[in-house]
């Protein structure tokens, strides 16, 4: 099969398999910006062929009008946005609105946002009851696969997903109920009680107050830490069809219950190669120690028989340094002057960046730090334990995953996701009695 681009028009491409002569010219599909595609949907019915792309390396999914990365240009957008200018004069729930409607909002319809996720913070008192069936040593990520998959069970009655309505109330569920879910898990593990959110208190003010305060006495949220909390959600709010965003569309793609699918995510957020780098980011700064051991590290990542990969380096898309990085990088400087903190492993990861950046290995691979790196030290300095990392990512990104999923049911020619395989397997095999069936044989197969 040879796809080249045809010479009687430039908005197509022909596919010729030649083995039969047979061809099909495939439209290409121009974005508004960004890598176009051509669509192969009438490719299997005419040449009978499929495509073969494990990890999506060549496969746009589907369209959206949410988030762009420019991957060589380290460029990201929500809705148009650039990503610095909302980092600078947004709020996360500001961007929740533009992610989940589409536009900035008015200052009443923000206010009216506010107040509808404010006083929705609070979850059913069956679902405090869920935590108890826990382990206390078990995984928060764990925890809230369960626990946000639970909510499907609380919330499931007489909805009609199929209408934008429904799925609103959807929206504001679970971003109003997500840092109670994500602070209850961490308070568990800590046998510590489940404080009640505070209708007095931000997104992220009301955050700290249910990871930190106690029922014994008044706690007093640190600004500081309020704001990078805040702006670590927005940061992390969406990032087009990574590989939780894909999962939210393909298990929504059965119009299953939005919560049920929420949770699939999450449980693809937690991977080390996803969301979860955030937290082997610390493990692996800690497992250096200290600066004189850096080299030994680049060495092990570059060594193609380690599995060790340096964490927190490397992306998909971005072949460029992650904007995201970029910002987070700047706000740890400035948290960990103002919280008056000296984190030995943020000299260590930056060290580790410049030499890294400064190797062939890494500018060849055009390996840059990505929005994992420097997150982790902020968190650190706020004193937010390293495994509730990829928790805190999960909060900023249900909002990214809700809104793909809209957009997805939105989208009138949708259709249940399910992709083809190239079957490799045996063919044509014959039961044989178990009695029958020598080790060899069982072996060989
Ligand atoms: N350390 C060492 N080498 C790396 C790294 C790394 N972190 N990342 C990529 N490489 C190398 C690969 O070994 C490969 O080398 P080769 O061409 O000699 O075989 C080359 O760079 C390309 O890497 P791929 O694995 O093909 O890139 P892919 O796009 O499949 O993976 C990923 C991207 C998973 C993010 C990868 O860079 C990685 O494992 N990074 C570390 C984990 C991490 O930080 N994940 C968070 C990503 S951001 C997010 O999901 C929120």
């Amino acid at each position: 099969m040879s796809p080249k681009k045809s010479k009687k028009s430039t908005d197509t491409v022909t596919i010729t398999d030649n083995s039969t002569g047979k061809s099909i010219e495939l439209p290409i599909r121009r974005g508004t910006e960004g890598p176009s595609v051509f669509d192969i949907g009438k490719l299997a019915q005419t040449l009978g062929l499929y495509t073969f792309d494990p990890g999506f390396r060549s496969t746009a999914s589907c369209s959206s009008a949410i988030t762009l990365i420019d991957g060589e240009g380290g460029r990201l957008t929500y809705r148009g946005y650039s990503i610095e200018e909302l980092a600078e004069n947004s709020t996360y729930l500001e961007v929740c609105y533009l992610l989940w409607y589409g536009d900035l909002p008015t200052k009443q319809q923000l206010q009216e946002f506010t107040r509808t996720i404010t006083y929705h913070t609070m979850v059913h008192e069956g679902l405090r009851d869920f935590y108890k069936g826990f382990r206390r040593d078990a995984h928060p990520m764990a925890i809230m696969v369960g626990v946000v998959g639970a909510l499907s069970a609380f919330y499931h009655d007489d909805i009609d997903f199929s209408e934008q309505h429904s799925r609103n109330i959807a929206a504001h569920r679970l971003i109003s109920k997500m840092p109670t879910i994500a602070a209850w898990a961490y308070r568990y593990s800590q046998g510590e009680p489940f404080p009640y959110p505070r209708n007095d208190l931000t997104y992220a003010e009301n955050f700290l107050h249910l990871m930190f305060s106690y029922p014994t006495e008044p706690y007093q949220v640190n600004p500081v830490a309020a704001k990078a909390m805040d702006l670590l959600f927005l940061l992390h709010a969406d990032h087009g069809q990574n590989a939780s965003a894909s999962t939210i569309r393909l298990a929504g793609s059965s119009q299953a219950n939005p919560f049920a699918c929420v949770s699939a995510s999450v449980g693809t957020l937690w991977g080390p190669a996803h969301g979860g780098a955030n937290e082997a980011v610390i493990s692996m700064l800690e497992a250096i120690g200290s600066v004189d051991r850096i080299d030994m590290f680049l060495e092990r990542a570059k060594d193609k028989s380690d599995p060790f990969r340096l964490m927190g380096f490397g992306h998909r898309v971005y072949k460029a340094y992650d904007p995201r990085a970029t910002l987070i990088r700047k706000v740890c400087n400035d948290v960990l002057r103002e919280l008056e903190v000296d984190d030995p492993l943020f000299d260590i990861a930056q060290e580790l960046e410049e030499r890294a950046l400064n190797d062939d290995y890494f500018k060849s691979r055009n390996l840059f730090p990505n929005v994992d790196f420097y997150s982790g030290i902020i968190l650190r300095a706020i004193g937010i334990p390293t495994n509730m990392f990829t928790v805190i990512f999960t909060i900023g990104r249900t909002i990214g995953w809700i809104s793909q999923w809209n957009e997805m049911m939105q989208d009138q020619g949708m259709r249940i996701g399910r992709p083809r395989q190239l079957y490799v397997g045996r063919q044509h095999c014959t039961y044989q009695p178990i009695d029958k069936r020598s080790n060899e044989e069982t072996q060989s197969k």
